[in-house]
C-alpha cells in the first residue's frame, strides 16, 4: 500500500510537470520523489489497565503488530499507563497538591507529535465503562484540544476487554469515542470482515484471551484499519 501511495504522489508529480513544461529540474524532483523512502508515521496504543501487561495489554499489542505489518514505514509504540500517576483534577484547573506526583505531562509530546497518525485507546470494562485510569488519562487531554486541537485528524480506534463475553465492550468503546469525537479525531472501527465499533476482546474466554479467537480478529482487523486511514491521510497531507 505504501509503495501505491508513493506512485500515486509521483504520478501527480509528474502530470504537474508535464503541464507546466519545465525541464530537467523539476523532472528530477519528481524521480526523487519517487525515490525518497516514503515517511514514517507512528500509531500509539494506550492502555488504560491500571494492571501492567495484562489483557488490554495484550489486545493492544496484537492491534500495533497489525498495524505494523501495513507498511514499511509504520512504527508502533505501546504506552501503559499502569504505574502512572495520572491526577484527573488538572483537567479542572486544581492544581496539584504539595509534593503529588503528574505524569500526564510527559506524555504530551509524544502524544502531539505530527508523526503520530494514529492512536489506539485499549482498557478494561469496568462496570461496563472504562477504568478510572483511562477517563482521568482522556480528561487530561483536553489541555491537547485547548493546544490549538493537537489530535486533530489524527485516526482513532478503541479496544475493550471484558471478563464476560458480553459484558459492556461496545458501550465502553462508544464511551471512549466520545471523548476522541472531541479532539476532531477520525474514528475507524475494526475493519472487514468483523467490521464493527472496534476491537472487542474476552479475556474470560477459556484458555485466556489468547483462545479469544473473534476478539483477536477485532484487534488485528482494528490496528490494520487505523494504519490504512493513518496512511491515506498522511498521504493527503503530504500532497
Ligand atoms: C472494578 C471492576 C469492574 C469490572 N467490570 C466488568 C464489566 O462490567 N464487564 C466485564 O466483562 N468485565 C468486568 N471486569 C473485568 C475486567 O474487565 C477484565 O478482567 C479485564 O480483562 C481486565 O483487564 P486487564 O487484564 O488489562 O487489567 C471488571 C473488573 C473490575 C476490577
Amino acid at each position: 500500500m505504501a509503495s501505491e501511495l508513493t506512485r500515486r504522489r509521483f504520478l501527480g508529480t509528474a502530470g504537474t510537470v508535464a503541464a507546466a513544461g519545465a525541464g530537467t529540474t523539476a523532472a528530477l524532483a519528481a524521480d526523487s520523489a519517487e525515490t525518497a523512502p516514503p515517511e514514517p508515521i507512528k500509531i500509539i496504543g494506550i492502555c488504560g489497565s491500571p494492571r501492567k501487561a495484562k489483557t488490554t495489554a495484550t489486545a493492544l499489542k496484537i492491534c500495533l503488530e497489525a498495524a505494523r505489518q501495513v507498511a514499511d514505514n509504520v512504527e508502533v509504540e505501546l504506552i501503559e499507563l499502569a504505574g502512572m500517576k495520572i491526577p484527573g483534577s488538572p483537567a479542572a484547573g486544581i492544581p496539584l497538591e504539595d509534593g503529588e506526583k503528574d505524569d500526564f505531562p510527559k506524555l504530551v509530546p509524544k502524544l502531539s507529535d505530527p508523526k503520530v497518525g494514529g492512536i489506539i485507546v485499549g482498557t478494561p470494562v469496568y462496570f461496563g465503562d472504562m477504568t478510572a485510569l483511562c477517563k482521568a488519562f482522556l480528561d487530561r487531554c483536553i489541555t491537547l484540544r485547548k493546544d490549538n486541537f493537537a489530535l486533530s485528524n489524527k485516526v482513532g480506534g478503541v479496544v475493550a476487554v471484558g471478563a464476560a463475553r458480553n459484558g459492556g465492550q461496545e458501550l465502553t468503546i462508544a464511551s471512549v469515542q466520545a471523548v476522541l469525537f472531541c479532539h476532531e479525531m477520525l474514528l475507524v472501527g475494526d475493519g472487514r470482515p468483523t467490521s464493527h465499533r472496534g476491537a472487542t476482546l474476552w479475556s474470560g474466554c477459556p484458555g485466556g484471551i489468547e483462545k479469544d479467537e473473534f476478539g483477536i480478529s477485532t484487534a488485528k482487523n482494528l490496528g490494520r484499519r487505523v494504519a490504512e486511514v493513518a496512511l491515506r491521510t498522511h498521504a493527503a497531507k503530504e500532497s
